[in-house]
């Protein structure tokens, strides 16, 4: 379980200092966050592709470097996961262009140079460099507010972490808990 996407992008994006913590308490806070904003349903919802592209892409651009460096495969799970996440975004890309009737946010071009640099082993910082782009123009074409509206508070954290996570990680929050160092 690892902690990017969009809750280190929009911790980043806030000017937040948290980014170099690596502490527990951080890990599991932009957990919760990253639960809160991914949030996504499923794609019954004809208008939640544009967002659930937008958080694949984030975590596209922001875990690739941990796939692939100097044209080589570093972690064959992380690259798998990579092609897998570059196919479901073409995927879901075609579900909103057959909603909309055009490629609204002018991003198939992007999407499709996106999946072939990631099947070529390009460079972390070109792919970060085009999913970034390629989210910004759907961010913008669809109005997506791509961090939550309000801070999530301390109090309701908690109690996500008391409901979901507390029977294994323990109160107060630590990796060691029997049941989560098994
Ligand atoms: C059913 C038991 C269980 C529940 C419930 C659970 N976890 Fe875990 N969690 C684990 C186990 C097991 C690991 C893996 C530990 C390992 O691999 O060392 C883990 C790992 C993690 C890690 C990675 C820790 C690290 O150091 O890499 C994070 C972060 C995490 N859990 C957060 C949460 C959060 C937040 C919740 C509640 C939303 C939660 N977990 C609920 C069992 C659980």
């Amino acid at each position: 379980m690892r902690c990017t996407g969009s809750s280190v992008s929009y911790l980043a994006s806030r000017g937040a200092k948290l980014r170099t913590a690596t502490s527990w308490p951080f890990t599991t806070f932009c957990l919760l966050a990253a639960l809160t904003i991914l949030n996504i349903a499923p794609a019954a919802f004809a208008q939640d592709q544009p967002k659930r592209l937008v958080a694949l892409l984030d975590y596209l651009g922001s875990d690739y470097k941990n796939a692939v460096r100097d044209g080589k495969v570093l972690s064959q799970d992380e690259y798998g996961e990579m092609q897998e996440f570059s196919r479901r975004s073409l995927d879901l890309f075609k579900q909103l262009k057959e909603i909309d009737k055009a490629d609204k946010a002018g991003v198939e071009p992007a999407l499709k140079s996106l999946a072939s640099q990631i099947e070529n082993k390009a460079d972390p910082k070109t792919v970060l460099e085009l999913a970034k782009r390629t989210k910004e123009k759907l961010i913008a074409a669809y109005n997506i507010v791509p961090y939550p509206r309000q801070l999530p508070t301390f109090a309701s954290g908690k109690k996500l972490y008391d409901e979901n996570c507390a029977q294994c990680h323990g109160a107060p929050a630590r990796a060691t808990a029997r049941a989560a160092s098994r």
